[in-house]
């Protein structure tokens, strides 16, 4: 069983998305855990209902990022470790409001994953749906990839596409990508936890050939 700590900041749709295919697909996996960057976070009352170990690390309490990063790999390794000295397979980032050091991206490198609301290359950072409807996109969605100190621009594992319609703001267009987001990202991690991804350089196949996209246009 593939040990996976899921890191959120807030409400974690994305992570219950995760733990119910996670259950409901029977994956050799388990959720370990779920920290959050808040303690106040929505994210981890949803976990504890459902006995997962939950864990909250203030940012705001941290003197800096990198104090802020080591106590969060404490947790990372203490909660989703096999106790023998091992972390966990693998960490998920899951709507996780923290942009992490190059140390911390280095300690988990090829076993950190994050779901990003644009389709990468395009508007990495934040404000990604306002940023999409002011560039006049028509299509907009949403990009799992591997994470690399670079923000946002590691290894692609899957991206799902949605219209952006005449009338959207970022919040609709933002719902509308949620839902998307919520169908690739479990599969992603499916595909990972069975051993199914080919990573080279930049670019990610699945070994058995099974679409790495989603075109959603009906998805609310
Ligand atoms: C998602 O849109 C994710 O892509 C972004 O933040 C949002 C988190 O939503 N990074 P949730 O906490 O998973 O509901």
């Amino acid at each position: 069983m593939k040990r996976l700590v899921i890191l959120i900041s807030g409400r974690g749709s994305n992570m219950q998305a995760i733990a119910e295919a996670c259950a409901r697909e029977r994956w050799p996996a388990r959720i370990a855990a779920v920290i959050a960057s808040r303690p106040g976070a929505a994210g981890l009352a949803w976990a504890e209902a459902r006995g997962i170990p939950t864990r909250a690390l203030d940012h705001r309490a941290h003197a800096d990022r990198a104090v802020f990063d080591a106590e969060l790999a404490r947790s990372i390794d203490e909660l989703g470790g096999d106790g023998q000295g091992h972390g966990p397979d693998l960490v998920v980032l899951a709507g996780f409001m923290r942009i992490l050091g190059a140390d911390f991206v280095r300690r988990y490198a090829g076993r950190l994953i994050n779901i990003h609301p644009s389709l990468l290359p395009s508007f990495a950072g934040l404000h990604t749906h306002q940023r999409a409807i002011d560039a006049g996109c028509v299509l907009a969605g949403a990009t799992v990839h591997l994470v690399t100190p670079e923000l946002d621009h590691g290894p692609i594992v899957a991206q799902a596409a949605v219209p952006v319609l005449p009338g959207d703001d970022a919040a609709s267009l933002s719902d509308r990508v949620l839902g998307a987001e919520h169908l690739i990202y479990p599969r992603a991690l499916r595909w990972w936890v069975e051993g199914q991804l080919e990573v080279q350089g930049l670019r990610v196949r699945h070994i058995g050939s099974e679409p790495q996209w989603l075109i959603a246009p009906q998805v609310e």
